[in-house]
């Protein structure tokens, strides 16, 4: 991971947010070549889920919301996570994870009886309906220290809302708290009739978002897969209550293979998981995990979300959330199938996935091996020397490509400093002009994968161009 990371803020994928003040826990800006492929990737799976799918149209809806809408969606009450604090330190931890870091560290020093029985009071805390008590009273009992002070002087468990708040309204001892949303779904649920109605459409039928969530996550890390401030990629589908399941069995199999074949991650770094515990609005979940070099961890949860969210805005609005069947004049209120992408974790799983390095010449090469659609520059256009005619052709080159393609020019350093340059931030083709251009107007294709080289002619270059192919 480490190599991953600084090879990120070299080349401009990745940079710690604010970071001349320090930076803030959990917050990434993305740099020239980090937008190229956090945009393919929102392209490709747009373009998957609303242009390939008939009855899928898309929506941006706003990251204010009337804040009923969060107590209808239960976010107020429940999305929380069980939260303590070290008096000493004044850190504060997911009480859950300091247990199971404990559990893991009793069973890496072989003590497995003592961590079963540790995992079983776990297990019994997570089900009880007095939660809080019982994981106090095991981290207490345990005495579990606190891993920035080694104190065990905690204050009780409490019940920590991961929303961001904020204020409405000039006056503030008038103004309304609202939420900085923490999912983008909502937005679609309470959009439901309005789509539908501005499009005719007739269920089944999907709706689609990409936009920016917000969670005051106490864990923090790995990079850019737990942030505060991140953006999904979310799919609601509805669908006629009792059909839910076979919908959601073929959403699992439609986004699985979105993974592979659309997306060009590799089919054994992906693994199901299934949840036993579900969230309450739930009554079947499924997460695709991918192999990070930390850990399976999630990167799309595709759940089955009953008919709950439209119920509860139908309470909580007094608005009709139904829907009536043109041709049987049922009513009823449809159920939903949710997939739900982390774009962030998308990019790093994709960046994991490419990262390669091979042995060449005694010599190590960094190459990232991305899919060529997700690939965030195409083509580099590489004039052999600084001088005759060569830049001139190149960038000529390079001015008919980029209408099309996100094209570099470079021209500084070894022809085979640049091409090491390019198979670091993942580029499939490399275009070289040399002298034997002027003559014959051909030109050198050199392949990333497998640093093949071919002469072809320049116009085979804008073939390739015209037919939006790179291979
Ligand atoms: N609407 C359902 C929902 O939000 P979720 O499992 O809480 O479900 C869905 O989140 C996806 O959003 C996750 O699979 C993950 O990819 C991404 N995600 C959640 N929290 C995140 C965070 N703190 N940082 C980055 N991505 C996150």
């Amino acid at each position: 991971m480490d190599k991953l990371v600084s090879l990120c803020k070299r080349r401009g994928f990745v940079f710690q947010s604010s970071e001349i003040y320090g930076g803030l826990s959990g917050s990434w800006d993305y740099g020239f070549l980090g937008v190229e492929l956090k945009q393919n990737i929102k392209k490709i799976w747009w373009d998957a889920m609303t242009r390939w799918e008939e009855d899928i149209v898309g929506i941006d809806a706003s990251i204010l919301m009337n804040p009923r809408t969060w107590e209808a969606s239960g976010h107020v009450e429940s999305f929380t996570d069980p939260m303590i604090d070290d008096k000493v330190s004044k850190m504060r931890y997911r009480a859950d994870h300091l247990i199971e870091n404990y559990i893991l560290t009793l069973k890496k020093k072989g003590k497995e009886n003592e961590a079963n029985k540790v995992g079983e009071l776990f297990q019994a805390a997570l089900r009880s309906g007095d939660m809080l008590r019982l994981l106090y009273d095991i981290i207490v009992s345990e005495r579990i220290k606190s891993p920035d002070s080694g104190s065990y002087d905690w204050t009780e468990v409490r019940q920590f809302n991961l929303m961001f708040e904020t204020k409405l309204g000039a006056v503030l001892s008038e103004a309304s708290q609202l939420y900085l949303r923490p999912e983008t779904a909502q937005g679609i649920f309470v959009n439901f009739h309005n789509v539908r109605e501005s499009n005719r459409l007739k269920i089944p039928f999907g709706i689609a978002q990409i936009g920016k969530a917000f969670r005051n996550e106490i864990v923090k890390g790995n990079f850019i897969f737990r942030q505060i401030e991140f953006e999904q990629m979310e799919m609601q589908y509805f669908v006629k209550p009792g059909l839910q399941r076979s919908s959601f069995e073929e959403w699992r199999e439609k986004r699985f293979k979105w993974y592979v074949e659309k997306l060009g991650i590799k089919g054994e770094n992906l693994l199901w998981y299934e949840h036993e515990k579900l969230a309450h609005y739930a009554d079947a979940a499924f997460d695709i995990k991918f192999k990070f070099p930390f850990g399976d961890e999630e990167i799309e949860g595709i759940h089955s979300r009953t008919d709950f969210d439209l119920r509860r805005h139908e309470e909580y609005s007094g608005k009709n959330m139904h829907y009536t069947d043109p041709q049987t004049a049922e009513s009823f209120i449809p159920f939903v199938i949710e997939t739900s992408a982390g774009c962030d974790r998308l990019v790093l799983a994709t960046l994991c996935d490419a990262y390669n390095e091979d042995k060449v010449d005694g010599e190590t090469r960094v190459v990232l091996r991305f899919n060529p659609h997700v690939a965030p520059i195409k083509v580099a256009i590489l004039p052999l020397v600084k001088k005759d005619v060569l830049p001139e052709i190149a960038k000529s080159l390079k001015n008919d490509l980029k209408r099309n393609w996100v094209v570099q020019y470079d021209e500084s350093g070894s022809i085979g400093r640049r091409y090491r340059r390019q198979d670091e931030i993942g580029t499939p083709i490399c275009v070289t002009i040399d002298n034997q251009t002027v003559h014959d107007q051909t030109v050198t294709l050199r392949h990333r994968d497998t640093m093949n080289q071919k002469r072809i002619s320049i116009s085979g270059v804008e073939d390739l161009n015209s037919n939006k192919k790179v291979e």
